[in-house]
């Protein structure tokens, strides 16, 4: 079994060794701060622990987790590792800097997995002198939990260093699906229309945040409307990506970011952790109440949908993704009720395409063009995974 290392012992780097430590891996977790290894050290420490007093582990098992866990502030520690996995900074640079220096001290057939959210993996690999051997390992935050990872092939890749990290992550217990090097990957480019769409109906004042969650909720089976959803991960995070992805796709009109959300961070009414963002969170907050209108609701919902799925039937045009994946890492990385493309299915191709060209027709935005797979689909009367 092949060491693992990670660099970076920040919320994702300390997940990820949590992760492989917990499948058998001796794991050296590094990072450049002495102060961040002892973070990491004692909540690694604490959650063992706590997992083992819940009886999800066994108090044995905790102990020898722990002890495969090796803390590092040099990189000459990875000199053995078979699979170093970065998840550092978000910051090309940096990211470049540690990994050359990496790369004089890992063995000619160490794999190097770069866990960038929103860097182009292509460009993180163009800085080793064996960009070959270098994929995106993309999880998900707490990276233990979450059931998703993508992986994604630079230009460069290797498609042996492809597979490898396919089935490791499999090992790992996660569900691994393959995306295209492209903004925002599968889930992070896909579910933009949630947050985004439900902002803009916001913004025209069509309902209150309320009520756009409660529709989503009621008639979707989400488990967060998307407002809620956004205090949760906090505006500050939220917004980031969704700016990226807008200008990694050339100010695609389909990623716009909203104002509402812009003020919100420009207020530092972050969402949750600072007790206020969409909604209200302190001792004697009170939750507004929805308009429970059902023609209204069923409205806000089909509209937000049709969104998502168009975007999904997007990237499959664009070839991002199988549809299989792309449908894989919506349902189980971000926990959605349903598949998108099994939804359009559902709906009926045709209908899709003219519930976007209603849109269209009532905005004339670029927004609202119905994705060409779609239409082509619907000509052809044609289904996802016939
Ligand atoms: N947080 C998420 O939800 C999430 C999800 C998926 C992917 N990611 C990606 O994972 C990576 C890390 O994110 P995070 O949220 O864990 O960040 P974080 O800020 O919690 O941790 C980053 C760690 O990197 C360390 N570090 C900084 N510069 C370093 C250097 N030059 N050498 C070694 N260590 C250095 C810091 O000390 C810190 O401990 C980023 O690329 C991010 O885009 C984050």
């Amino acid at each position: 079994m092949k060491q693992i290392g990670v660099i970076g012992a920040g919320a994702m780097g300390s997940g990820i060794a949590q992760l492989a430590a917990m499948h058998g891996h001796e794991v050296v977790l590094y990072d450049a701060y002495p102060a961040a290894i002892e973070r990491a050290k004692q909540q690694l420490q604490g959650i063992l622990n706590r997992l083992a007093e819940k009886g999800k582990i066994s108090p044995q098992d905790a102990v020898a987790i722990f002890g495969r866990l090796h803390f590092a502030t040099e990189l000459a520690a990875f000199a053995d590792s078979g699979v170093v996995i970065e998840a550092i900074v978000e910051d090309l640079d940096l990211k470049k800097g540690v990994l050359g220096d990496l790369e004089g001290i890992i063995g000619e057939d160490a794999i190097i997995a770069t866990n960038t959210s929103s860097l182009a993996v292509t460009a993180i690999a163009a800085s080793l002198k064996n960009p070959g051997r270098c994929a995106g390992m993309h999880f998900f935050n707490p990276a233990p939990v979450m059931r998703l990872v993508e992986i994604v092939p630079a230009v460069q890749t290797r498609d042996e260093v492809v597979e490898e990290l396919y089935k490791l992550g499999e090992s790992w217990g996660k569900t691994a699906v393959r995306a295209k090097d492209t903004p925002g990957f599968i889930v992070n480019r896909v579910a933009r229309p949630f947050y985004g769409e439900a902002l803009r109906i916001l913004d025209e004042g069509v309902a209150s945040a309320a009520t756009i969650d409660w529709a989503v909720t009621k008639y979707g089976e989400f488990r967060m409307g998307p407002f809620t959803l956004m205090d949760y991960i906090g505006h500050d995070v939220n917004f980031t990506v969704t700016e990226t992805v807008y200008h990694a796709f050339y100010q695609e009109p389909r990623y716009k970011p909203s104002f509402s959300q812009k003020a919100l961070v420009d207020a530092g009414m972050l969402g949750r952790k600072s007790g206020r963002g969409f909604y209200e969170y302190g001792e004697n907050a009170e939750m507004p109440e929805p308009d429970r209108n059902e023609h209204v609701g069923k409205q806000i919902f089909n509209r937000i949908l049709i969104m998502l799925i168009n975007e999904a039937a997007d990237a499959v045009f664009w070839r991002i993704a199988s549809p299989e994946d792309i449908d894989l890492a919506m349902t189980q990385g971000v926990n959605y009720p349903k598949g998108l493309l099994r939804w359009a299915n559902e709906i009926g191709i045709q209908n899709c395409v003219a519930r976007m060209d209603a849109l269209y027709d009532e905005y004339r935005e670029d927004r609202y063009r119905c994705s060409p797979l779609l239409r082509k689909m619907a000509n052809a009367s044609e289904q996802f995974f016939q």
